[in-house]
């Protein structure tokens, strides 16, 4: 066994270590350092490789770690998916370039196992950096955000993709089977894939409306697994290969994880078309006039509180409340009340956002409760305090069959005594939809930005 070897092995380990350490918010930190170690290990010794020309290779860290750097430090949490988007899109588009580089660069005649790793890498990098591209401008409003739909359209994606898996087949057969026979070029049928497999990946992803977008932005960080995985086998390197498949597996997961948040199944996702705003849905004025409250009114509700649930949603990452709810939520538990954080899976506009905001305030794990363990004790909750969330109370999923998000887990605030909601007004969250919840007799809306009026409350609370 080779020094690299050993070191892949190592570095193996310090992936599968660091994504364990990743399940938990307590041990994330650590897991990521890790796994980042795993990863320069892994790259320091196959730079180490004799006879490599590195003038390139430091062009490309040069470059590659600018940009890293400026739009890491550029980027609001709040558009953390978008880039999570364009780090799989460009995953993809190297695995594409690498497969794409290699046939190139290899005399024939191939064997078969190696052209259907080539194929698998430039289209499952095609599908993955056109597909994260359009997941990107969907999510961040570039380009229209509902599903683009027309009829005989999951035929018309059938059909095409069979066409191409064929273009794949034919392609293994004429160059890995030693005949003679020949229907095109190899630069031919690999300018076919690569644009057979951009096209596949737009046409997947216009299908799907934004409100599915976290669903498919965790299956196209599959796909870049998948697709580095194939490359892997392309260039001969296991720890490519070990890393691709730790993604790809790790990225199913997640997004089996998000459809049962949002109670759909990922063919539902793929092929539902969900995600059209529906204003009409989940009812509207027809339900009566919302009750507003101010903050001081609140104060005198929460003060002579036992327990309380804060709900928050995308709206406290919008308003970067977070730091000032956790002082509220010390200064209710000084006051004696029992507070916790419910937190839905999908709150807010990536996984564990809502997590990783209040760690940052440093709320404690333990205060931390899921959604399925708040749901059949939250009658007894004194107190809910939505702080900037809406389709993850919504009670429509529960009760409206006609609306769009009808069948989504939610958090049921709205069987708690009195809940608080802390928005700017009554519009509606990220699915377009109206929300029941703030016209029931139990709800007071506070309007206003979510950390003013948690400031307010906590000045009141010092106040006292
Ligand atoms: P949303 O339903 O998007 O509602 C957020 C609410 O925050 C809005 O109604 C908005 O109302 C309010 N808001 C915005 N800025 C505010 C501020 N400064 N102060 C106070 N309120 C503010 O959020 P949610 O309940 O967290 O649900 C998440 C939604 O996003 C789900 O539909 C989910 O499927 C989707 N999604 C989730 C993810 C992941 S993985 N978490 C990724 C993408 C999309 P006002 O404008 O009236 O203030």
């Amino acid at each position: 066994m080779t020094p690299t070897h050993l070191a892949y092995i190592v570095s193996a380990a310090l992936f599968a270590v660091g994504l364990k350490r990743m399940s938990s918010p307590a041990t994330a930190r650590q897991g990521n350092l890790l796994s980042a170690v795993g990863m320069l290990v892994a790259v320091v010794f196959t730079l180490a490789r004799a006879g490599l020309d590195y003038r390139w290779i430091a062009v490309g860290v040069a470059a590659g770690s600018l940009v890293g750097i400026v739009t890491a430090l550029k980027v609001q949490m709040t558009s953390m998916p978008e880039m999570v988007a364009l780090f799989n899109g460009s995953g993809g588009l190297a695995s594409l370039l690498v497969g794409w580089a290699e046939f190139n660069g290899q005399p024939g005649p191939h064997a078969v196992p190696f052209l259907v790793a080539v194929v698998l890498t430039i289209l499952i990098g095609g599908v993955t950096f056109t597909g994260s591209v359009i997941a990107w401008g969907k999510l961040s409003g570039k380009v229209y955000s509902g599903p683009v739909t027309f009829p005989g359209q999951q035929v018309v994606n059938g059909v095409f993709l069979l066409a191409v898996v064929t273009l794949g087949v034919l392609f293994c057969v004429q160059f890995g089977g030693g005949g003679t026979w020949r229907l095109m070029g190899p630069n031919t049928y690999i300018y076919l894939f690569v644009f057979g497999a951009q096209l596949l990946g737009v046409m997947a992803v216009i299908a799907i409306g934004g409100a599915d977008m976290p669903v498919v932005i965790s299956l196209l960080n599959s796909y870049s697994g998948l697709a580095a995985c194939a490359a892997g086998f392309v260039i001969d390197s296991s720890i490519l290969v070990v890393a691709g498949a730790f993604v790809g597996a790790s990225g199913l997961i997640l997004t089996s994880i998000m459809c049962k948040a949002m109670n759909r199944s990922l063919a539902n996702v793929l092929f539902g078309g969900f995600g059209v705003a529906d204003s009409s849905s989940g009812g509207g004025t027809e339900q009566g006039e919302a009750q507003a409250a101010s903050a001081q009114d609140a104060y005198y509700v929460l003060e002579a509180a036992q327990s309380i649930a804060f709900v928050p949603g995308y709206g406290m990452a919008a308003a970067q409340a977070q730091h000032a709810v956790r002082e509220l939520g010390d200064l209710l538990e000084a006051n004696g009340a029992e507070v916790q954080f419910a937190v839905h899976p999908v709150a807010g506009r990536m996984p564990g956002h809502m997590n990783v905001l209040l760690a940052e305030a440093n709320v404690s794990y333990e205060k931390f409760i899921e959604m399925d363990d708040i749901n059949p004790i939250i009658e007894s909750v004194d107190v809910c305090v939505v702080i900037g969330a809406n389709d993850v109370v919504n009670p429509a999923a529960r009760d409206d069959a006609s609306s769009s998000i009808y069948g989504m887990p939610i958090i049921e605030v709205d069987r708690a005594r009195n809940v608080f909601v802390l928005k700017r007004s009554m519009a509606s969250g990220f699915a377009g939809i109206s929300n029941p919840l703030f016209y029931k007799a139990n709800t007071k809306m506070i309007f206003g930005d979510a950390k003013a009026t948690i400031e307010t409350l906590v000045e009141e609370f010092k106040a006292s």
